[in-house]
């Protein structure tokens, strides 16, 4: 019997077959026409003015950063459970992570303990809209205008996830996307960057190709800066354009199985779903999980073909970031008890229905 998994890549081959032919045939695979459309097609699902792809979700986060200023040893606040690529961005950018304690009920940056974080030093905060929720996104935002602080959005597991109808990634001076294969859309890896800033949207571009000016033209090339080669592919673009164009069925999708899951799991004092706001917007690209036993519970599903994921540990018990839990005690607590639900798009509801059916028995 297959195994149930947290997520599977939807492809649609006929579409995707098509527009790599159509890439293959123009014999120009590197970054060109197909990876402007996936860009437009981005800031148009998203309401944006600008999007930048890149390599990964990482290096958007890199880019961002120094696209908007960052410089050696600035302070960047940095939610303490997320996955630890957030950190190392900062730090790949010669920022200083400072790690901000989280909000059990939603996972989020904890608003307390992210007024105690504040210093002269604090120059950008990357709130990370875990799972697809960022309810907290304006206060963070009013907070750091108020100190003069830029916030950087990690919206890699938010691709389509709203608020009060406006999109994540799209508050803040840069939001980040990642497209790796557990994405609601992927493009094998991948990422992009989205701004309303026109300054930054210029840097970002001169700064994943080398700190080169275009159009491009070989020896003879204008050099304005330092750079890196960040540059994406017409082939991932291909994948890219053939998923963009059924986002709207991606989302209904994922919202049924959380409502599924919220609708049939008995939640008790040992077992309960992480909240979404769906009414307000939210995507759940996965469904989470908090679990007082969860290592047994992980057990007992794994051993009936179903495979969750366990959530990321803290980063502060994570190399290099570790130091003690002073200041952090809500993770502390979130230790060892979270992790997310199977919750792939092409989960059928035999597959729904069983995992719900497995977890009732665990607890009953
Ligand atoms: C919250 C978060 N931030 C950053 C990343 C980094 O994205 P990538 O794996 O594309 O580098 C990921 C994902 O995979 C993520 O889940």
């Amino acid at each position: 019997m297959s195994e149930i998994i947290l997520s599977n890549p939807i492809i649609d081959l006929k579409e995707t077959k098509k527009n790599l032919n159509s890439v293959l045939n123009s014999n120009f695979i590197n970054e060109g026409k197909q990876t402007k459309q996936f860009e437009n097609k981005i800031c148009k699902f998203l309401k944006i003015k600008y999007a930048v792809t890149t390599t990964s979700g990482t290096t958007a986060l890199f880019l961002a950063l120094k696209a908007a200023g960052i410089k050696e040893n600035d302070d960047v606040l940095v939610p303490n459970i997320t996955f630890p690529a957030t950190a190392n961005a900062i730090k790949m950018a010669g920022g200083n992570p400072v790690l901000v304690d989280v909000d059990p009920v939603n996972i989020l940056i904890n608003e307390n303990s992210l007024k105690k974080k504040i210093t002269k030093k604090t120059k950008f905060l990357i709130p990370v809209h875990v799972s697809g929720r960022g309810s907290n996104i304006k206060k963070i935002i009013k907070l750091c205008k108020k100190n003069s602080i830029k916030v950087i959005e990690d919206a890699a597991e938010a691709f389509g996830s709203k608020i009060n109808n406006k999109n994540l990634g799209s508050f803040g001076i840069a939001g980040c996307f990642s497209f790796a294969p557990n994405k609601i859309i992927t493009t094998g890896q991948g990422g992009a960057v989205v701004t309303n800033n026109k300054n930054i949207y210029k840097k970002l571009k001169i700064l994943k190709d080398q700190g080169r000016v275009g159009p491009t033209t070989g020896g003879e090339d204008k050099y304005v800066s330092n750079g890196y080669n960040f540059k994406f592919t017409n082939l991932q673009a291909s994948l890219g354009l053939s998923q963009i164009k059924n986002i709207e069925w991606r989302k209904k999708k994922l919202n049924q199985i959380h409502n599924y899951y919220l609708k049939n799991i008995n939640q008790n004092k040992y077992f309960k779903i992480i909240k979404f706001e769906i009414k307000n917007g939210e995507t759940p690209l996965w469904t989470d999980v908090w679990c007082a036993n969860r290592d047994k519970l992980y057990k007992f599903l794994k051993g009936r073909n179903v495979v969750c994921r366990y959530y990321w540990k803290p980063l502060n018990v994570t190399y290099p970031y570790l130091k003690s839990f002073s200041g952090l005690k809500e993770s502390k607590k979130l230790q060892k008890k979270l992790m997310w639900l199977p919750s792939s798009l092409n989960m059928s509801i035999a597959d729904q229905k069983k995992v719900c059916n497995l977890i009732n028995s665990f607890y009953s």
